[in-house]
């Protein structure tokens, strides 16, 4: 991951630069990474900012050869690499609220974004766009931003090497997507599970369909959240904002 890099000063997005490569053929692993997005892509249709040299923007091509419902998988994966490459070049400890929100201090440091490209029954490309706040200084956020979100150089005090941290990320996710690749992701789901922090708290799931009150009482092996109303219904979770009540 990473051997091939396409790298520009200034995008709209990373993720619309790497649809377009993966289409075109670009080999599993290629990397598209901007020093800026001027109209960077968050979850559920929302606007993610990269302020110019403060943030690391990458989309990652990887080609698994799965069905397209086992794609979120990949997601809790790239959680899990960008919590230990931060760890291990900063030895800052960030946990991960479902799916793939990283904080640092209850407050958002990393943003996942997964897309695919696919067939019905197969996957042609997954996208994995990752954003992670590195040196923003405190000013560098709105005022709302400020109450939800902070950066490594924030936490740590210091400015934080972005190249350290890109390359540390990507030799983590290669060595957990290779481990994925062999033992599928019966060998990931624990990993992901130890840096949890929604599991077995009472939580709202706002998905489009409605809002669910309950206990988060896991993940499936599909990475699909089990959450357990008052009723004790067990509702299956795809897509959602999660609040930690
Ligand atoms: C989220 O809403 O939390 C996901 C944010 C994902 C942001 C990254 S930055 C690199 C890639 N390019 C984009 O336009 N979005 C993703």
């Amino acid at each position: 991951i990473g051997q091939e890099l396409t790298y520009h000063e200034s995008l709209p997005s990373t993720q619309e630069v790497a649809h377009r490569l993966a289409q075109e053929g670009a080999v599993e692993g290629h990397v598209v990474i901007a020093d800026e997005q001027t109209s960077g892509k968050g979850r559920l249709g929302r606007v993610w900012h990269s302020p110019i040299g403060t943030s690391i923007s990458m989309s990652i091509i990887l080609r698994p050869k799965v069905s397209p419902q086992k794609a979120p998988q990949l997601t809790l994966l790239a959680a899990v690499a960008v919590v230990r490459g931060i760890e291990k070049t900063t030895g800052l400890q960030c946990s991960i609220k479902w799916p793939n929100d990283i904080l640092l201090n209850g407050k958002k440091i990393v943003g996942i974004l997964t897309e695919m490209q696919s067939e019905p029954d197969y996957v042609h490309s997954v996208i994995i766009g990752i954003g992670i706040n590195v040196n923003h200084k405190r000013e560098q956020f709105s005022s709302e931003l400020r109450e939800i979100a902070t950066s490594l150089a924030i936490a740590k005090g210091e400015e934080v090497s972005r190249a350290k941290l890109m390359s540390s990320v990507f030799y983590e996710l290669e060595s957990l997507y290779e481990q994925y690749l062999l033992e599928g992701f019966d060998v990931i789901k624990p990993q992901w599970e130890s840096y949890a922090i929604s599991l077995g708290k009472r939580i709202v799931a706002r998905t489009i369909q409605g809002t669910i009150e309950g206990v988060a009482k896991g993940i499936t092996n599909d990475g699909v959240l089990l959450l357990e109303d008052d009723d004790q219904v067990v509702h299956q979770i795809y897509s959602a904002d999660i609040e930690i009540k």
